[in-house]
């Protein structure tokens, strides 16, 4: 008898299937083939090609430079290596703001040419009819509302959002938008934890936190940042799981040492 090796997919409705079960929703970065296949066997439930993509692989200082061309790359090499885990690929600054058709024909290039099942866009009222739009079209939007790093300059840097109430009340009604308009889930980044908790309650489709608190109904960090890769900056709700930039620092040291002293290579690593 054959076993049926056949990896189940994870789709946009078993995510929000996940919020109606209580079952928490993880979700990490991706940028290239390698991380993305190591991820994907690590049991994470969504991928994202995230626009961080400018600052941590381009060496950009903020997110605003990443270009469309650039994140379909990063999508179609994280695509390769994904069998299980949902894709989804974040819209850069300008792809998605000037208009619904400019919207649309972005959006869907990451689906027709890189493969993403969904797409994530920053903002939350004002750019409801363009998630309506998108999602008429079976094209699936992701939102992300509070600190928003695309309105790094409007917000004069990465400060928490919605701590006093007028603000709240906004990402409230921004939330409730977007989910009227179709989005499946949405990022909530920097929010105190009890309005996250307020926003997550109210909706039927799952919240995704980042610094966000624990009552989101799933989490996600930048991979390089949990890992110890990059450390330009670090927030207090980023939990180092590994510290791999020492890690490699070592390693390169040590080969270094070894070529200028000659012991590398041994004779077993020679012909
Ligand atoms: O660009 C990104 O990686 C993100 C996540 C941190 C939510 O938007």
């Amino acid at each position: 008898m054959s076993v049926n090796k056949k990896i189940k997919r994870t789709t946009v409705p078993a995510i929000v299937e996940m919020k109606r079960q209580g079952r928490r929703i993880a979700v990490l970065t991706a940028y290239d083939a390698l991380m993305a296949s190591i991820l994907d066997a690590s049991g994470i439930d969504i991928i994202l090609v995230g626009d961080s993509a400018g600052m941590v692989m381009g060496g950009h200082e903020n997110t605003l430079a990443v270009t469309m061309d650039e994140m379909l790359l990063y999508t179609r090499s994280v695509r390769r290596s994904v069998n299980r885990a949902l894709l989804v690929a974040d819209m850069p600054f300008l792809s998605y703001q000037t208009s619904i058709p400019e919207a649309v024909k972005n959006a869907g290039r990451f689906l027709q040419e890189a493969g993403a099942e969904a797409v994530k866009l920053e903002g939350g009222r004002a750019i409801a009819p363009t998630v309506r739009r998108l999602t008429e079209l079976g094209i699936p939007v992701m939102g992300h509302i509070g600190l928003t790093p695309q309105s790094v300059h409007s917000f004069g840097g990465y400060g928490l959002q919605g701590g006093e109430k007028a603000r709240a009340d906004e990402l409230k009604k921004d939330a409730l938008a977007l989910q009227e308009a179709g989005a499946f889930s949405i990022v909530l980044e920097k929010i105190p934890a009890a309005l996250a908790k307020e926003i997550s309650a109210s909706l039927s489709i799952p919240t995704i936190g980042i610094g966000a608190g624990p009552h989101c109904d799933g989490q996600v960090l930048v991979s390089h940042d949990m890992l110890g890769l990059y450390d330009k900056f670090k927030p207090k709700f980023v939990r180092r799981y590994a510290e791999m930039g020492k890690e490699m620092m070592e390693a390169f040291i040590r080969y270094v040492e070894d070529v200028k002293e000659g012991n590398f290579p041994a004779e077993d690593e020679s012909y």
